[in-house]
């Protein structure tokens, strides 16, 4: 069985490429945040410190020091938050629920905390959005990392408890369940490359850390449906598609499939199929993952889900020599940093021909087509998994006018690019069933800061005040009338 094969770009049939485009009837449009990137408040009612709080003051962590103490003010303006949301025609709402603000320290429930996403998620219904919740978005109370975090095995139990807090809670309004954002983020940029919050740079914690997630992920999902045998239980991760310089050089060919095991097929593989691959596994020998996979671990992860959610922001063009000219994207921090993948000797991510948003990431949306055809084929068909866009979106340096509104055409190209890739994947057989814009709001964007604007809404920091840029009042349509119109 081969586990990685290059694939050509994919070309985008003529009528999905320019035409009117209509999405199967049923298909959810929403829109995401996370937590600690749009809550605000703290330290109020009782919340805690999570790692992101303790992160933000570490000199040169964060560019300009930003942290997300007030962020969007969520935690006081969701009732104005979930009306607009009401405005943009959105049928669901993805956001993340604050270990810290719930078991501050890692500890008791704290009702008062609790409460607030009582008030979310009721004024969610009552407003006719489905909360899609998700219970981890990398924000680890702080107490526990001083326990050793996610490399220390107990996070995970922890985690599973944190679990069946928010489902004693919810359980009766919320059906839809995320246990986990992106893990590849929360365990390579947190403890290998120390980009993120904790900022530990240890190849073997991060491999640690990647087992701990996995299995704290399946011990919520045993949880959940013995709980909820009905609920729509699943995880997100991050993808990237990864195409080798030259497809004909074998040593290309190599790193591409390096870099796609330890990005993709790290967590894909033991969460849907029930093992490590042993490509990944010979890659990452002797760096201590073995000494963290107990007997029976592997079935606790690959306790079977319904759906998985799919973030896809670009692909790599890798080589396995250097490029000619560096590829950016990483914040620039004072703070020094590794490379977050645990064995990437002689891997060498390229720049391409391609537009580059804010972020300098490349725009590549026939990769979410090839993507999408992929996961349907090898992990979510077979397994009966539905797939969703939990996310996809793109940072542009906005300007506003004297009102506040932005003109964002380059982010509503995005947009429309993107989704015409997704029914492309569903017209050839992937069972895509939603899509959620990154983000609702402009936010805290980690290592950036403020300093990237991700928004079909722009927020005003001073002033907290919401202003719906053109890619918003654009995506109100779509999501509407369920379709893509075409292109003027
Ligand atoms: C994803 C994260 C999300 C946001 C976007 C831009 O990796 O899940 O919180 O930062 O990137």
């Amino acid at each position: 069985m081969t586990s990685f094969r290059p694939t050509s770009p994919h070309v985008i049939s003529p009528a999905n490429a320019s035409g009117v485009v209509r999405f199967p009837e049923g298909f959810l449009w929403g829109a995401a945040t996370a937590a600690y990137q749009v809550e605000g408040a703290a330290w109020t009612d009782g919340r805690q410190d999570s790692i992101w709080d303790e992160f933000a003051r570490v000199p040169g962590a964060v560019l300009h020091g930003d942290d997300g103490a007030v962020a969007c003010d969520q935690y006081h303006r969701y009732r104005e938050d979930v009306a607009l949301m009401r405005r943009l025609n959105l049928d669901t709402y993805r956001f993340s629920t604050s270990w810290s603000r719930v078991h501050p320290a890692g500890g008791p429930v704290n009702p008062a905390g609790l409460a607030y996403y009582d008030r979310l998620v009721d004024e969610l219904l009552a407003n006719d959005i489905l909360p899609w919740l998700t219970l981890y978005h990398w924000d680890l109370p702080q107490a526990l990392e001083e326990q050793g975090g996610w490399a220390n095995r107990d996070t995970a139990y922890r985690f599973a408890d944190y679990a069946v807090t928010m489902h004693e809670a919810l359980g009766d309004r919320v059906g839809v369940w995320t246990t986990l954002n992106e893990p590849w983020c929360s365990a390579f940029l947190g403890y290998t490359g120390g980009q993120h919050a904790p900022g530990r740079q240890s190849r073997s914690d991060g491999l640690a850390a990647a087992h701990h997630l996995m299995l704290g992920h399946g011990l919520a999902v045993q949880a959940l449906r013995e709980r909820a045998p009905e609920a729509n239980l699943g995880i997100t991760l991050n993808f990237e598609v990864e195409d080798p310089v030259d497809p004909e050089n074998p040593a290309d060919v190599d790193a591409a499939r390096r870099l796609d095991g330890q990005f993709n097929r790290m967590f894909a593989d033991p969460i849907i199929k029930g093992a490590y691959a042993p490509d990944v596994l010979e890659d990452v020998a002797g760096l201590g993952l073995e000494d963290h996979v107990h007997d029976g671990d592997l079935e606790i992860i690959s306790t079977p889900i319904d759906s998985l959610g799919v973030n896809y922001y670009h692909g790599n063009l890798v080589g396995s020599e250097p490029a000619r000219a560096e590829r950016g994207g990483e914040a620039p921090t004072d703070r020094a940093t590794s490379s977050p993948f645990p064995n990437d000797e002689g891997v060498y991510v390229h720049p391409r021909d391609l537009p580059v948003t804010d972020m300098e990431w490349e725009i590549q949306p026939e990769g979410l087509t090839r993507l999408l055809l992929r996961l349907q084929k090898d992990y979510t068909g077979p397994a009966g998994i539905k797939l969703c866009v939990t996310e996809n979106g793109c940072a542009y340096d906005d300007v506003p006018d004297e009102s506040g509104y932005v003109d964002d055409q380059n982010r509503l190209d995005f947009y429309d690019g993107h989704l015409r890739a997704i029914k492309e994947a569903i017209d050839l057989g992937a069972d895509v069933n939603g899509y959620f814009a990154w983000s609702l709001l402009d936010n805290y964007e980690w290592a950036w800061g403020y300093g990237k604007r991700f928004g079909i809404v722009r927020v005003d920091y001073e002033t907290q005040e919401r202003t719906v840029k053109a890619s918003g009042r654009w995506y109100a349509d779509v999501a509407r009338d369920g379709l893509v119109p075409a292109r003027p």
